[in-house]
């Protein structure tokens, strides 16, 4: 389909609360999925809200193989995430590195969930219910988040471990958003 542009942080559509998706196998729900699939790929990212394409409905794609943002995380399945309901299975919390493609060129620690289940459906309407944890349940709360028009930087606790990526790992030259 198309490779859309991303919002960026500041864009207020970024801090809405998306609507449900209420048909499927539609062509406008189609192509969306697609548009996000493309604009994801272009961009070598680890997943994708909606609204960050400019559409405030409860969809989120993610998933890689080998990340190269990520190089050292798991590999998390290509996944699409409907109006999805995550139920924390853990108290334990776990700080680790995000970056946001709304969020071009930095990196900030993030306090998440270790374990989660979510629930959801697919593109087709078919139910999705899965239980994770690690890189797979962070990535689920980041994307998740986009959904409530939350970006990682709101959760962020210290301020000392949120920067630019080149100052941050200097070392992974290339590998940014
Ligand atoms: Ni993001």
């Amino acid at each position: 389909m198309a490779i859309k542009s991303v919002l960026k942080m500041g864009d207020p559509l970024l801090l809405e609360v998306a609507m449900n998706v209420e048909k499927f196998n539609t062509p406008e729900l189609d192509a969306l999925i697609l548009d996000m699939q493309d604009t994801m790929a272009s961009l070598d990212g680890a997943g994708l809200a909606a609204p960050q394409i400019g559409i405030s409905l409860q969809v989120v794609i993610f998933g890689f193989e080998k990340n190269t943002r990520y190089p050292d995380a798991e590999v998390v399945p290509f996944t699409v995430l409907i109006n999805p309901k995550i139920t924390p299975l853990t108290e334990e919390i776990e700080e680790g590195w995000e970056g946001c493609l709304s969020v071009p060129g930095m990196r900030g620690m993030v306090p998440r969930f270790t374990r989660l289940r979510y629930q959801g459906l697919d593109q087709h309407g078919n139910t999705i219910d899965r239980s994770v944890d690690g890189f797979h349940a962070r990535v689920v709360q980041h994307e998740c988040d986009h959904l409530q028009g939350i970006l990682y930087p709101m959760r962020i606790t210290d301020f000392r471990k949120f920067g630019f990526t080149e100052v941050l790992f200097p070392d992974q030259n290339g590998i940014d958003e």
